[in-house]
């Protein structure tokens, strides 16, 4: 027995259905204090180690010591009493409660046994935050607030409950640079006034800047812990994937002029509030075999473009046309059959597949009714299987049981790469592409990305917008920024740098 250790996972299987096995015979030590990161590549078995812990999935095999202490967590509340929080990548709020009934959930400050004490509430959660830096508005509901304060609002449910001992499944996945560099901030902070930190994530430098140690998976197993000052990201990323990685980069020529996708002056309001415009009067033409990016801080009408050309919004004011063809009034399936346009939407859950469905289902989902996979209303199975099989093995999504494997159990990066294949791989004319790699791990990121060049060489016209700087400066012909629904200027070539965009991001004009 150690007693550093604040968590000790001795010899972890986990075997699903009876023949997955995502996590084989692991061992992992968390020293009391630290910032214990775990990384590895899509499936490898980060989510479901920590689900162990956090009492959502009992294990086939193995044990667990909570401070010295065998333990058997069978559900979150054991895991809550032992003084364990987890914050999961997708949010597990009411979205109509406000922050602090939210936060106080099942623990209230009640008097009389059982009317809740608001006031007695707010100034026990008001003390945490002021404790850990962690400010929101209480009042607020999750409905109308960004992600990052609903991240917040998760990490202080996890505080509310005095756990010591707090995992993070990729949180930074869905924030923002600036909201990234809070978020680290906040995680020093707790490590500062003594909490254990369990962190996933596949960015290299924010394990950089925080992590002590790091324990890297490969295939349910453990590969090695590394100390993390002393060890090289290209280390790292050589251990989680098995192989060296190479980078990928766009080719850049000049573009001969074949316009496929045009945008007159095109306005919209905020998805969100109609009263907001969100983009103002922007134009755009994107040419055969061309990449152009939109870069800038999320929420600059980003969204608002991209449901604008895929017709998830109604466009009031402005003109958009593929190939001269005026599109303004065309149905989203018009606009995908028709007008060749695909898309790799923000949102995986709501936009990207049918999560009951297996893969083979939900690669051809929108092209069903197309002739190679039916005529006369018969769909011709053995295509349709063919198809699907082709594109799960060449995007490397891994588990899959030949395609058979129903979407919702697959690891989060893994149903990523299935939608990315899906788009990239039917016939378009255009591709609209919204962060791409969200979640992906670097060996997966690499291989998306040298595809998107295929597409580009095979003369589709690509639209992507991302977050990321690397990824746009990768991959991009054209960089045009936004800043408040304006167009602040365009980057083009051997002109874009980081440099230049980030300027651009905070509004100056180039
Ligand atoms: N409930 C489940 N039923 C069946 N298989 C599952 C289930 N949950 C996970 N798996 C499988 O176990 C493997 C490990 O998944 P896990 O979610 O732990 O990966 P991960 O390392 O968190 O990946 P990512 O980086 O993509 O989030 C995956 O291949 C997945 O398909
Ligand atoms: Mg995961």
């Amino acid at each position: 027995m150690n007693n550093n250790l604040a968590i000790e996972m001795k010899n972890i299987t986990m075997i699903f259905n009876k023949k997955i096995i995502a996590n084989n015979n692991i061992n992992l030590k968390v020293k009391k204090g630290e910032i214990h990161a775990i990384i590895g590549e899509n499936g490898a078995g980060k989510s479901t180690l920590m689900s162990i812990l956090f009492g959502l999935y009992n294990p086939t095999f193995g044990e667990i010591f909570i401070n010295g202490k065998s333990q058997i967590i069978t559900n979150p509340v054991k895991a809550n009493k032992l003084g364990i929080g987890m914050v999961h990548q997708h949010f597990k709020l009411i979205e109509t409660y406000p922050f602090w009934k939210n936060i106080s959930l099942g623990s209230e400050q009640t008097f009389l046994k059982f009317f809740i004490n608001k006031q007695k509430t707010i100034k026990k959660i008001t003390e945490i935050m002021n404790k850990y830096n962690l400010n929101i508005d209480l009042n607020k509901k999750p409905i109308n607030s960004s992600v990052a304060s609903q991240q917040k609002a998760e990490i202080l449910k996890a505080l509310y409950k005095e756990s010591n001992i707090l995992i993070f499944d990729e949180p930074t996945a869905v924030l923002t640079p600036n909201e990234i560099d809070g978020f680290l901030e906040v995680l020093l902070n707790l490590k500062k006034m003594g909490k254990t930190i369990v962190f996933i994530t596949h960015k290299m430098a924010e394990i950089k800047k925080v992590a002590d140690t790091a324990t890297v998976l490969r295939n349910g197993e453990v590969v090695g812990e590394f100390d993390v000052k002393s060890t090289t990201v290209e280390q790292f990323a050589t251990s989680m994937v098995g192989r060296k990685l190479k980078e990928v980069h766009v080719n850049y020529k000049e573009i001969k002029k074949d316009v496929i996708l045009s945008i007159e002056n095109l306005s919209m309001q905020n998805h969100n509030n109609h009263k907001i415009t969100a983009l103002k009067d922007f134009s755009l033409e994107i040419s055969k075999g061309e990449i152009v990016s939109i870069s800038g801080v999320e929420g600059n009408g980003q969204l608002e473009l991209v449901n604008a050309i895929t017709g998830l919004s109604k466009i009031k004011k402005g003109k958009i046309f593929i190939k001269n063809n005026l599109i303004n009034k065309a149905s989203v399936t018009k606009r995908y059959h028709k007008y060749k346009i695909s898309h790799i939407p923000e949102d995986r859950h709501k936009h990207g597949l049918v999560l009951n469905n297996n893969l083979i289902d939900n690669m051809v989902l929108q092209d069903i009714s197309q002739k190679k996979f039916s005529k006369f209303g018969f769909i011709n199975f053995n295509a349709v299987q063919e198809y699907g099989q082709n594109i799960v093995k060449k995007y490397d999504v891994r588990n899959s049981q030949s395609g058979y494997a129903i979407a919702r159990q697959l690891s989060g990066g893994n149903q990523q790469k299935a939608i990315v294949g899906r788009e990239l791989e039917r016939e378009s004319d255009l591709i609209v592409i919204f962060q791409p790699t969200r979640g992906l791990d670097i060996g997966s990121i690499e291989f998306i990305h040298s595809e998107i060049l295929k597409a580009k060489e095979k003369g589709k016209a690509i639209l992507l917008i991302s977050y990321e700087l690397s990824e746009i400066i990768a991959l991009s012909d054209r960089v045009i920024v936004l800043n408040s629904g304006n167009k602040v200027g365009e980057l083009k070539g051997k002109e874009i740098n980081i440099d230049k965009i980030g300027l651009m991001m905070m509004g100056e004009r180039i």
